[in-house]
Parts: structure tokens; sequence; C-alpha cells
């Protein structure tokens, strides 16, 4: 009798532990090939492979990023690792990536992971602030991807200073973007609308069409490429 409870307790916690092991499986959104499956990009995988997509369709050579990948690769699920991503698939596609921030804690950061990945010859971080740096860019990019100043669920004060950041951004920019260039902005569908809300009202207005609207939304020129 007592080896029938045993019995039965143990078989009760397997199937929950199968279960719990099958969950995690079917969330886990990976990037393979790019990266390695034990990193799951979550929320911003769908972006991101669309992204990559668009970038080898239209042969893409300069992307230029706002807000680094501080933490490398270690927090793919909460910042994205997109420096990272990014430079993987420039590296392997003859193309350059500039990443541009602000703190020297998050360039250090960044660098520590393009040094551990051997992306130096593509990828450029600059310490700047992304306005200033934006200003002075002199190539045409193929992605503009923007995911700086970091935005609140709460504080509104924030909020706003976060979307008209990434507004400006995106104005002092917009002339170095091309028919077939893509634009990817982060941290999106949140609270009070997110890092996106005024850029891309203002890019809707002017001829940008929404491609994917999710966490970061994929925006690109109407009558580009398909
Ligand atoms: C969310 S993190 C970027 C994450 C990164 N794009 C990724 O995919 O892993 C935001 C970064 O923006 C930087 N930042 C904030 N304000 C900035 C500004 N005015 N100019 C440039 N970078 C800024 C912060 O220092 C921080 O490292």
């Amino acid at each position: 009798m007592v080896i029938k409870i045993i019995i039965s307790i143990v078989s009760i916690l397997l199937f929950f532990a199968i279960i719990h092991v099958l969950l995690k499986f079917i969330k886990h959104k990976s990037l393979i090939p790019l990266v390695p499956f034990k990193y799951d990009f979550r929320r911003r995988r769908i972006t991101f492979a669309k992204t990559l997509n668009l970038l080898s369709e239209r042969n893409a050579k300069i992307i230029v990023e706002t807000g680094t990948s501080r933490e490398g690769l270690k927090n793919t699920k909460g910042d994205g690792g997109a420096t990272i991503v990014f430079g993987k698939w420039a590296q392997q596609n003859d193309a350059k990536l500039y990443s541009v921030d602000i703190s020297k804690a998050s360039v250090l950061g960044s660098q520590e992971e393009i040094d551990k990945q051997g992306l130096n010859d593509v990828v450029s971080i600059i310490l700047n602030d992304s306005i200033k740096f934006l200003s002075t860019f002199n190539e045409p990019i193929d992605l503009l991807y923007l995911d700086s100043y970091d935005y609140s669920r709460i504080d509104k004060e924030i909020q706003s200073k976060s979307q008209e950041h990434h507004l400006q951004e995106f104005k002092v920019i917009e002339n170095k973007l091309h028919k077939n260039s893509i634009v990817l902005i982060d941290d999106c569908k949140l609270p009070g609308g997110g890092k996106g809300k005024l850029v891309v009202e203002y890019m809707v207005k002017k001829n940008w069409e929404i491609l994917i609207d999710a966490y970061q939304i994929l925006l690109i020129k109407k009558g580009s490429l398909p």
C-alpha cells in the first residue's frame, strides 16, 4: 500500500516536471543558427527574425543602433542583445554596425561581449549622446535601430522624455535613410505608448509603413522592396 502511494506521488511529480520542461521549451524563442539556441529572445524574436530577413533581402551594409547591449548576451530576454545579434549578422554579410551609448558602463559591457565574440572588425561602439552622434553620421543607413533613453512603465515624465528623445534621434538622421531602409524601434508595447509613440506617429505621416506592430515596431518605406 505504502509503495503504491509513493509510486503515485512520484508519477504525479514526474508528470508536472515534464509539463514544466515542455512549456519552457515551447516558450523559448531562439535565433538559431545566428545565435546559439540557449539564448532566449522571447518577445523580440518575431521582429528580430523579420529584420534579419529584410537585411539579407536588401543587401544591407550599414546598421546603426542607439543604446548598446550593456549586458552583452546575458540579458537577451530583458534588453534584447541586438548589438551582438546584428553584429553577428554584419560579420557574416560583409556589413558594419555602429552602436552608440551615452554610458561608459554600457559601452564597456557591450565591448566585452564584442571582444568575446570576435566582432571588432565589424562593430564599432561609440561613447556619445545618440542625438549628437547621429547629427554627424554621414553614411546612408540600411537599418536604424532605436533603443536608447530608458523608458519607465510608471513615471510619466520619463515616458515623455524617452519618447521625445527617440523622435529627435529619428529627425536628425532621417536624411540618411533611403527608400529601402529599415527602422526598428524597441520597447513599444508599454503603458503610455512606449519608446516609439511619437516617432512612429511622425514616421507614418512621412510615408513609412508599419510592417510589424508588436513589442518592437518594424517599419519600411511605402513603395520600397516587398
Ligand atoms: C535598453 S539599453 C539598450 C539595449 C540594447 N539595444 C540591446 O539590444 O541589448 C538602453 C541604453 O541606452 C543608453 N542611453 C540612454 N540615453 C542615451 C542617450 N541619450 N544617448 C545614447 N545612449 C543612451 C543607456 O545607457 C543604455 O545602455
